[in-house]
């Protein structure tokens, strides 16, 4: 391979972005400047995805407009419930994700205007109506009555009542509102820059939104908090993770849950993910995925250098919340849907059409003999 190829765009800097940085000196991720960890402590998720969408914290005022727009447009179709009722129960829900956005775009009627405000105003059906479509899925499935989606709930609570028909205590609702801030927005990964290059064409957001979500479903990006909970299940209990850990290892095979392109030595959301997975297992009195994970933990940094990323606590979290495996994925998509909106944005405000290069390796020019002759 010659030298100056960067196979999976390795260390290459493709283009600007003001959404989002890790920065080094705080050793944390921020969005429009403020740390994750900050806005963890002191935000609700409603707030910080109007700063991922708009730029600055909003105040009250605009919070609560935000928070009114978003409950407006939750209702979703009967076309789409008709849609989502069809779908085998074996689909995967982020096959079921990425097919109601795309059916969203269908009766969009500003689909093919990309304005930035037919651009925002259809993020906002996006952002307010996927939670509701995957909760309808998630019912169904199950062979459940459909729940509606309750305006006077937050987002989070909302989701809760969607798919359980009750919201938890006040502390599952922080932890799971913090796992949706940790995983609104981080700059270039794959799924963002999936939407980023689709924009580039100049083609709609709906079909970002779907090429991104059918990128985030890939295990080595957000399908690895489903495939940590696989590990866990495997692993069982507490006394078997040792064993099982240094087995993966000499096997050299991949543990879902750890390494990063990006952070080399921890992913800055883990330490926050770690603290409500541990309280939620409080709640829940149920330690043993706990342990398993410290073990994991421990081995995978002695024997690998290799630290946890934020699918790694999300996971046993979402689990003990009570949601099937794989939803947690689709999880991931309703809170990045804020990020990947807004990388649109900025793609369209200064765009240029993504087209790399390639090393050709193939065959030589040769004349084409007939068919009679081959
Ligand atoms: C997310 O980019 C983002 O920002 C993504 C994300 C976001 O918010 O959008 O942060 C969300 O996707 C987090 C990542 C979730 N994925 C996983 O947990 C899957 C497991 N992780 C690995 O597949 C891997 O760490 C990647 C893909 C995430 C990153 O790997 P790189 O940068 O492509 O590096 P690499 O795969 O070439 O690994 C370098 C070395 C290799 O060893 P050698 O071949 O050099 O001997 O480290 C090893 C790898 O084998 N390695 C691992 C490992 N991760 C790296 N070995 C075992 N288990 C792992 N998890």
């Amino acid at each position: 391979m010659s030298e100056d190829i960067k196979k999976g765009l390795m260390g290459v800097t493709v283009d600007e972005t003001a959404i989002s940085k890790v920065m080094p000196e705080i050793n944390s991720l921020t969005y429009r400047g403020y740390a994750a960890q900050d806005l963890c402590a002191k935000c609700k998720f409603e707030e910080v995805a109007y700063l991922i969408l708009n730029g600055e914290l909003p105040n009250k005022k605009q919070l609560k407009d935000f928070e009114k727009r978003e409950n407006k447009e939750r209702k979703i179709s009967k076309s789409l419930i008709n849609a989502i009722k069809s779908i085998p129960k074996t689909a995967h829900p982020m096959d079921v994700a990425r097919t109601a956005v795309s059916i969203m775009g269908l009766e969009d009627k500003d689909a093919s205007n990309n304005s930035p405000q037919a651009n925002m105003r259809k993020v906002m059906r996006i952002f307010a109506k996927t939670p509701v479509a995957l909760a309808a899925f998630y019912r169904a499935r199950k062979g459940k009555k459909i729940i509606p989606p309750e305006k006077k709930l937050s987002f989070s609570e909302n989701f809760f009542h969607m798919c359980f028909g009750k919201v938890p205590n006040k502390d599952i609702v922080k932890a799971f509102d913090v796992s949706l801030i940790l995983y609104a927005e981080h700059s270039f990964n794959v799924s963002t820059f999936t939407a980023r290059t689709i924009t580039s064409s100049l083609s709609d957001i709906h079909g970002a939104i779907t090429g991104a979500i059918a990128s985030l479903k890939g295990p080595l990006h957000g399908g690895a908090n489903e495939e940590v909970m696989h590990m866990m299940n495997k692993i069982k209990k507490p006394e078997n993770a040792l064993k099982w850990i240094n087995n993966a290892l000499d096997n050299k095979d991949v543990v879902m849950g750890f390494g990063h392109r990006v952070y080399k030595s921890g992913d800055s959301r883990v330490p926050t993910m770690r603290e409500y997975f541990g309280k939620v297992a409080q709640i829940k009195k149920d330690k043993k995925f706990e342990k398993i994970y410290d073990i994991v933990e421990k081995v995978m940094i002695e024997r690998k250098n290799i630290h946890p990323n934020v699918d790694y606590p999300t996971g046993p979290t979402y689990h003990l919340m009570g949601f099937d495996t794989d939803f947690f994925t689709p999880i991931f998509v309703i809170s990045r849907i804020t990020g990947w909106s807004a990388h649109i944005f900025e793609q369209h405000a200064a765009n240029k059409l993504i087209r790399p290069l390639a090393s050709y390796n193939g065959n030589q020019h040769r004349k084409v003999t007939q068919l009679n002759q081959r």
